[in-house]
């Protein structure tokens, strides 16, 4: 392994290890746990929004150093994002955020973080969409 290989195994590594934005949120507007059926893995994402944006963001979980370290790196990346921006993200962009290229058996590790945050925002617009309908109704 050449030094700059090693140098992005150790920052990918400092996230497994002292992850940004490790936690839970009570009462997150944005609150999902996903998994990886084939290691069992698993990720929650907590966030607040504002304004259609992500105010705060936080993740628990326990898992592999790629999924874990994916999670650390993507909180990152959304805090402040619109949620438009935020699920304009594709695999290829969060794997690319990564600092190494992970093999093709680490994809969904590599992706688990951004699954649970997608499959959260889905499920916030979806309640808030009821909620306006509901409203109308009246
Ligand atoms: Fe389970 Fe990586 S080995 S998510």
């Amino acid at each position: 392994m050449d030094l700059a290989e090693d140098m992005y195994r150790e920052e990918l590594l400092d996230h497994y290890r002292r992850p940004q934005n490790h936690g839970k949120i009570g009462n997150a507007d944005i609150n999902y746990r996903d998994f990886n059926p084939v290691c069992g893995d698993e990720i929650e994402i907590f966030a607040k929004v504002k304004n259609d944006a992500i105010s705060e963001i936080k993740f628990a979980g326990k898992g592999c150093a790629i999924s874990q370290a994916a999670a650390s790196i993507l909180t990152e990346h959304l805090k402040g994002k619109k949620l438009a921006e935020a699920k304009k993200i594709s695999n290829e962009e969060m794997l690319s955020m990564l600092p190494i290229k992970v093999s093709n058996l680490r994809i969904k590790c590599g992706l688990l973080a951004l699954k649970a945050v997608q499959k959260g925002m889905l499920i916030y617009e979806g309640a808030k969409q009821t909620k306006q309908i509901s409203r109308t109704d009246d």
